[in-house]
């Protein structure tokens, strides 16, 4: 059993816990209730923190052990940093440091106050955001550490001026959290755990949510002419499947936004094979799909007054006697004809189809497709931006906006004909592959084919999916990255 975290709200004043957290500004006293706190404790502020060169820095920690008078065994001052505006990230940011803080103090029962013109109820959502996602951990597969079973929950009360105002936002702003975590899990589970099916059966249970689910069968997408789809999924023994959420919150005429998901449960890389190294890694190859997972569930849950429809095609790309080859050539469901050069390019022949049928069947304002596409953007961009591509600047704004509020930050790239022609083949109409240079951009290309002129941007998250370095928010390998992003972008620009 690993530790569990209750976050409450109570109003102000603090009720007296075994751990009271209290925040400055920096060269500041506490303010407010976090004031009548440090005065029950009888100790002169700047004695104190002279003593202890504490200055309420971003980070910094003034830690009393057993201080009289407030009823708690431990007093700790965080500091805040510089008075002024403070972007909602950094409040997100300042819950995940408390949590680990919290943590390491083994403290079981925490009140935090939270006052001030600054701790607005979105604020306080963000922290209590930041608290949850830090909180995460993907440890069902690690035997019972004794210390752990020991372990009593993590009680932690936030003592507010608003109450009812900061239980509303916490529990919008939850809706996305959950999002993001079930995000995380799915992208951290092996892939003899979550296969095509068991993905499949895992998006399904957003039915209780109200979301309305649809699942094609290989022999469904057969009869769609599906075949770019289809053959990534022909050397594994776990057949492909798609699957079709919608949420309808909108008006019942309006056409509904479209976010599409790239699911390879497992890349091998087929018989174009990948090197051992990392291949591990691959697990984490269905980012794309987990993260429209987790954005429906986030729509749903928080009611979104909006129709949306979330698209993933999912498969596994093994090698085998029945495997696709290099040189084999495909009809997509465009009617597109794709020469298959390299098996490890599968992303893009599974966007290929699951693209154009959202296109086809759904005629969505637009489509917004996310992938772990290519290595080349890990590259190009690190760990810490997105590569953003696009046909259309509004939508490419708002993403790029979306991102820095959400922080899951974008980085567009350009797209072009020049470009394109690099991806026309010898045999066929286009080639899936084409060499190093630009590889992030060739495969925006490819995808660009099948969008047929519909606003529409892809997100290439190979390097912000997973394996990203720890940050306030996230020691897990799975970052959820797409999930606070899209529900922001949604939130902000096309909801009623
Ligand atoms: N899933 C990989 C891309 C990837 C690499 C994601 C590293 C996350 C971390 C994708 O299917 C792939 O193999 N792309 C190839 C494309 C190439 C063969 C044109 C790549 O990036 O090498
Ligand atoms: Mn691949
Ligand atoms: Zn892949």
């Amino acid at each position: 059993m690993s530790q569990e975290l209750v976050i409450h709200t109570a109003p102000l004043p603090a009720k007296p816990a075994a751990l009271a957290i209290i925040y400055a500004a920096e060269n500041a006293a506490p303010a407010g209730a976090g004031a009548a706190l440090w005065a029950a404790t009888g100790l002169d502020w700047d004695a104190v923190a002279d003593a202890a060169a504490f200055k309420g820095k971003q980070g910094q920690v003034l830690d009393l052990i057993a201080p009289t008078g407030t009823g708690s065994q431990r007093l700790m001052v965080l500091g805040t940093g510089k008075a002024g505006l403070t972007p909602l990230s950094a409040w997100t940011d300042r819950g995940g440091s408390l949590l680990a803080k919290i943590a390491a103090t083994r403290a079981a029962t925490i009140s935090v106050v939270l006052d001030g013109p600054d701790a607005t109820p979105l604020a306080i959502a963000e922290l209590a955001a930041g608290l949850r996602l830090r909180h995460y951990r993907f440890d069902k597969y690690k035997s019972v550490r004794a210390e752990e079973q020991a372990a009593a929950n993590l009680t932690v009360t936030l003592h507010v001026e608003n109450v009812a105002a900061a239980i509303a936002a916490i529990a919008d702003r939850f809706a996305v959290v959950e999002g993001t975590l079930l995000a995380r899990t799915l992208i951290n589970e092996p892939a003899n755990v979550l296969g095509p099916l068991e993905f499949t059966q895992r998006a399904s249970e957003l039915a209780s949510l109200g979301v309305n689910i649809e699942v094609l069968s290989p022999e469904q997408m057969q009869a769609l002419g599906m075949n770019s789809l289809l053959c990534v999924a022909q050397g594994s023994e776990r057949p492909a499947r798609m699957v079709i959420m919608r949420w309808s919150g909108g008006k019942p005429d309006e056409a509904p936004l479209a976010f599409v998901g790239k699911g390879v449960v497992f890349d091998t890389g087929g018989i174009s094979i990948k090197p051992a190294a990392s291949m591990e890694d691959m697990k984490g190859d269905m980012g794309g799909a987990a993260a429209v997972t987790g954005l429906m569930l986030a729509l749903a849950t928080r009611k979104a007054p909006v129709n949306v429809v979330g698209v993933i095609g999912i498969v596994e790309n093994m090698p085998d006697g029945k495997a696709v080859r290099p040189g084999d050539i495909v009809r997509a469901m465009s009617g597109t004809t794709i020469e298959v050069i390299n098996t490890d390019a599968e992303g893009r022949l599974v966007l290929a189809d699951a693209l154009w049928y959202t296109q086809d069947r759904f005629k969505p304002k637009f489509m917004v497709n996310l992938a772990t596409l290519t290595g080349a953007i890990v590259v190009a961009l690190g760990h810490d931006h997105a590569g953003l591509f696009s046909n259309d600047d509004t939508l490419a704004a708002n993403l790029l906006n979306a991102g820095l509020t959400a922080n899951e930050k974008l980085w567009r790239l350009p797209l072009g004909p020049a470009y394109d022609k690099l991806i026309e083949s010898r045999f066929a109409d286009i080639k899936n592959s084409a060499g190093r240079p630009g590889g992030s951009i060739l495969a925006a290309q490819f995808l660009q084919r099948f969008v047929n002129g519909v606003p529409w941007a892809h997100l290439d998250i190979a390097g912000t999916a997973f394996g990203t370095a720890p940050t306030e928010i996230n020691s897990s390998w799975a970052s959820g990255f797409g999930v606070a992003l899209l529900d922001r972008l949604v939130r902000d620009y096309y909801q009623n």
